[in-house]
């Protein structure tokens, strides 16, 4: 298995597997640098979690290096996990205070409310654990700690605080808003960035005029990567690999791909893995078929769980993105009664992002699950 291949997918884009994003990247840099919080959206695999990280790189090259703290409410799990993940990337910011003391492990917990267990790895770092217990009272002297410990930071450096996928907070039973709310009015230096996908939960959480954090964050939206950039992307990674593509053939990757960065990856990657010796219309084919094959063990899973009406719906989108699915002629022609019917079907589908909306028709958010609903390949 060759392990050249130009192309990335899955987990975010670093060094020459990112492109684009220009604009967003130094509006990002530069909020964070200046202690001005963003709320950064777009839906699930346009490159969010790739942006703030090459922010955060760049913030970190910089000099000084900002201190910054990263935290993914995904993996959390639980407030004491939540607490242990903060506390852990706490610790490691370069250069800080503690970090330059003989004892670096007490002068850090010296500034925890509530104590950490503390063990340490096989390399010999420290990992910090909280009771399975922990309350939310102690969970937010854990946030409010580690937002003041930053805070020491300021002044001296750039300093943030990186909360990604910050819609799975209800998930993971986290109460945050009101205290990050009250947080960022008193620590005005730290820039804090909310990363989520799930706009609905998003705005209810911070766009929404009754939202906790209405107001106190500078929004930045992420949509696909503009065509011609992804274009030259795929042509100069293809050349890069020793499998060049030609122009006409990433917009062909494109065009089955659909906009979604990590889709388009996805794709170039088993074209390119496909290919012989260039990557042309027949390997894109080819890759197609791999990619929509490995996955298709997923796709029988995620239908089983599925509604036969669900399943009916989301068959037919496949086939033909549609723009009035409460249409009485929609609703008859996937077998229900009425446009309401099809709403209460499509809700649990629209929320789990297996469909989105896309230039005002609703699609299959996974072209490769729209290929296999279809039967191609
Ligand atoms: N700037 C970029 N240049 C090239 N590819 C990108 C870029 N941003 C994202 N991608 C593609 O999308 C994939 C997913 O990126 P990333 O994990 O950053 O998205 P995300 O929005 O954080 O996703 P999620 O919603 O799952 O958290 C990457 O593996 C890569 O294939
Ligand atoms: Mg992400």
């Amino acid at each position: 298995m060759p392990s050249d291949n130009p192309f990335h997918y899955g987990t975010p884009a670093e060094g020459d597997f990112f492109t684009g994003r220009r604009r967003e990247l130094d509006a990002l840099v530069a909020r964070m640098r200046d202690g001005i919080n963003v709320v950064l959206v777009s839906p699930r695999r346009y490159g969010k979690t790739s942006l703030h990280r090459a922010a955060q790189a760049r913030l970190a090259a910089s000099r000084p290096p900002a201190a910054i703290v990263e935290a993914n409410l995904l993996h959390a799990g639980s407030p004491s996990r939540f607490a242990a993940l903060l506390a852990g990337a706490a610790f490691q910011i370069r250069g800080a205070r503690w970090a330059r003391a003989r004892q670096a492990v007490p002068e850090f917990v010296r500034r925890l409310r509530v104590a950490p267990t503390v063990s340490f790895d096989q390399a010999g770092n420290p990992r910090f654990g909280f009771d399975a217990a922990l309350g939310a009272r102690e969970l937010d002297e854990v946030v409010s700690d580690v937002y003041a410990l930053l805070a020491e930071e300021q002044g001296r450096r750039p300093v943030a605080l990186v909360l990604d996928e910050f819609q799975a907070l209800d998930l993971v039973g986290l109460q945050l808003p009101n205290l990050l709310k009250g947080l960022a009015d008193a620590y005005p230096a730290v820039g804090l960035v909310l990363a989520g996908s799930k706009r609905h939960l998003m705005e209810r959480l911070v766009s929404h005029r009754e939202a906790p954090l209405y107001g106190m964050a500078q929004r930045i939206t992420l949509g696909p990567i503009p065509e011609d950039e992804m274009v030259a992307y795929l042509v100069a990674r293809a050349v890069t690999g020793g499998r060049p593509m030609d122009g006409t053939t990433a917009r062909y990757i494109l065009d089955l791909a659909g906009p979604v960065p990590n889709d388009v990856q996805h794709l170039a990657y088993d074209a390119f893995e496909a290919a012989t010796s260039r990557v042309d219309r027949g390997a894109v084919d080819a890759g197609m078929a791999r990619a929509v094959a490995h996955d298709a063990a997923l796709f029988a899973e995620l239908l089983a769980r599925l509604s036969p009406a669900q399943v009916r719906v989301i068959t037919t989108l496949a086939y033909q993105p549609v723009a009035q699915p409460y249409s009485a002629s929609f609703a008859r022609s996937v077998g229900l009664a009425t446009g309401s019917s099809v709403r209460k079907t499509l809700l649990p589908l629209l929320e789990n992002d297996d469909v989105v909306e896309r230039d005002g028709v609703l699609v299959v958010a996974d072209p490769f699950f729209a290929a296999w609903l279809r039967g191609d390949g």
